[in-house]
C-alpha cells in the first residue's frame, strides 16, 4: 500500500504553502510545495531566456534539485529568495501551462510520495498527481485578503511592495491559472473547500488536522 496523501490545493497567495508545511509537521509526515519546482524551472526559463516546452521538459527531468528545511537547492545553489520572487512567479504561472513540462514534473513530484506519509500542496495535487490522495482540500479567501497577506510576507521580508500591482496580478494570474486547458485552478471534486478569509493561520491547520483525524481515527 503507497504511503496516505493530504492534497492542499488553491489560488495563489492562499496560504496553502504555510499551511501544508505546519500540517506536515504536527501530523509527522514529509512535505511537498509543487509550486516550488514550477518556480524552479521558470527561474531556469528566465536564465535562459526560453519557454521551449522540449528544452524546459527536458531540464525538468535532469535538474538536481532539492529542499532541505524551507531551503530551495538548484544543483547545489541556494535560490530560496529568488524563486520566491514576483518575477518568477508570474513566468511559473506561463511554464505551468506547458503540457511537456507537467508532464515531465509528474515522476518527480511522485517520488515525494514515502511513508509514513506526504502533505503535498500545489494546482493540480488533489486531480492529477494524487488522485488517490486520502484528504483534498482546497484553501481559499478574497482576492483582497490573498494581496494584502502576500504584500505583508514581502514587506516582512524587506521587499518593496505595491499593494495594487500585487492585486492585479493575482487577479490575472486567477484568471490564467483558471482558464488554462491542462490542470486549470479548479477543485477535485471530491476536495473539502477551507475558506480562510477571516480565519488565522492555527485555526486553519486545526481544521485540517481535525479532519485528517477524523479520517485516520486518529491514528495520525
Ligand atoms: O503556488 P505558487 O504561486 O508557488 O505556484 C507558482 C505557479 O506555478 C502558479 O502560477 C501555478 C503554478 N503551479 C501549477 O501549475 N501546478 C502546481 N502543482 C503548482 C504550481
Amino acid at each position: 500500500m503507497s504511503a496516505p496523501v493530504i492534497a492542499i490545493d488553491g489560488p495563489s497567495a492562499s496560504g496553502k504553502g504555510t499551511i501544508a508545511s505546519r500540517v506536515a509537521r504536527k501530523v509527522g509526515f514529509h512535505y511537498l510545495e509543487s509550486g516550488a519546482l514550477y518556480r524552479l524551472i521558470a527561474l531556469l526559463s528566465l536564465r535562459e531566456d526560453t519557454l521551449d516546452e522540449t528544452r524546459l521538459a527536458r531540464l525538468a527531468g535532469e535538474i538536481d534539485l532539492a529542499f532541505d528545511d524551507g531551503e530551495v537547492l538548484l544543483d547545489d545553489e541556494s535560490v530560496t529568495e529568488k524563486v520566491r520572487s514576483e518575477l518568477v512567479g508570474n513566468r511559473a504561472s506561463e511554464v505551468a501551462r506547458l503540457p511537456g513540462l507537467r508532464q515531465a514534473l509528474l515522476a518527480r513530484q511522485r517520488a515525494f510520495r514515502r511513508p509514513p506519509g506526504l502533505v503535498a500542496d500545489g494546482r493540480d495535487m488533489g486531480t492529477v498527481v494524487f488522485p488517490d490522495a486520502e484528504l483534498k482540500v482546497f484553501l481559499t479567501a478574497t482576492p483582497e485578503v490573498r494581496a494584502e497577506r502576500r504584500y505583508k510576507q514581502l514587506i516582512e521580508k524587506g521587499i518593496d511592495a505595491n499593494l495594487r500591482a500585487l492585486s492585479r496580478d493575482l487577479r490575472e494570474r486567477d484568471q490564467r491559472d483558471a482558464q488554462r486547458a491542462v490542470a486549470p485552478l479548479a477543485p477535485a471534486p471530491d476536495s473539502q473547500v477551507l475558506d480562510s478569509t477571516a480565519l488565522s493561520i492555527d485555526e486553519v491547520v486545526e481544521s485540517i488536522v481535525g479532519w485528517w483525524r477524523g479520517r485516520t481515527g486518529g491514528r495520525a
